[in-house]
């Protein structure tokens, strides 16, 4: 479903991304980790086509994407939902209006029939249908967020959803209420899945299998077991910080 295959990609003589390849088949979620800085965001840009590399290939749903014009773009995006890393929704409008943009801009239906779809998207993911009306600003940074992965899901039916840091700066309950719904898209859904994340640990609620990208590199891609057990020496500075936190799990019994 995506396939990155020795991407090179700079936004200017410098190099990004180097020689990066990855494959996620249909319906598997894949956590994409890294320190600040590693190319993690830009590895998102790509696959949106708002960047061409400057070699390699970048397949989605079986087709090669860094030769398509603009329009060819544009229908690829549409199988692809995005959360980004920030200003996720647009500040003026309200909820309703935030998660009905798409359909109010695009299709036919009426105000009565997209408040109808917008009602029925907010009891999906867990919200009241009271907050219609509230603006962005008078959310939670969870409920925002949670909003926000609304919106992408009323704007595509998508095969494809990128999340960019989505728990980053939520307390515990609201970042639990944002897992527990990225899990049921992609397991209902069947919707292949990237998320970008520093958290480890909300990573591992996310997904079993990582791929840790280290100064624009692939330096790991593989499952908890192997990510474990690496000797890589990426892998193990980047698990320092949190190999207690393993420990702990496992002797819980999780693997
Ligand atoms: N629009 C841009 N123009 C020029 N350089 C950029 C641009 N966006 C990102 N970069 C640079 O590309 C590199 C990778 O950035 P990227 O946003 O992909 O990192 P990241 O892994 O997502 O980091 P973070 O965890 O902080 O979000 C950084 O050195 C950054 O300064
Ligand atoms: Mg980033």
């Amino acid at each position: 479903m995506i396939e990155l295959r020795n991407v090179t990609f700079g936004y200017t003589d410098e190099p990004v991304l180097n020689d990066v390849s990855f494959i996620i088949p249909e319906g598997e979620s894949r956590v994409i980790m890294g320190q600040s800085g590693s190319g993690k965001s830009t590895i998102l840009k790509l696959l949106l086509g708002l960047y061409r590399v400057d070699s390699g290939e970048v397949l989605i749903d079986n087709e090669e994407i860094t030769h398509l014009k603009e329009s060819g773009l544009r229908r690829v995006r549409r199988k692809m939902g995005m959360v980004f890393q920030e200003g996720a929704l647009f500040d003026s409008q309200t909820v309703g209006e935030n998660v009905g943009f798409y359909l109010i801009e695009h299709s036919d239906n009426s105000i009565e029939q997209v408040e109808q779809r917008v009602r029925e998207m907010l009891g999906y993911i867990g919200l009241e249908e009271s907050i219609i009306d509230s603006l962005p600003d008078e959310l939670s940074g969870g409920m925002q967020r949670r909003v926000a992965i609304a919106r992408a899901l009323l704007s595509t039916a998508p095969k494809i959803m990128l999340y960019d840091e989505p728990t980053t700066g939520l307390d515990p309950e609201s970042t639990t209420k944002v897992l527990e719904l990225m899990d049921k898209l992609t397991q209902k859904r069947n919707i292949a899945t990237i998320v970008v994340t520093h958290q480890f640990l909300d990573a591992l609620e996310i997904s079993d299998k990582f791929i840790l990208i280290d100064q624009g590199r692939v330096a790991f891609d593989g499952n908890l077991p192997e990510l474990r057990d690496s000797t890589e020496p990426r892998v193990l500075k980047f698990l320092e910080p949190f190999r207690e936190s393993l420990k702990a799990l496992e002797e819980k019994g999780f693997s």
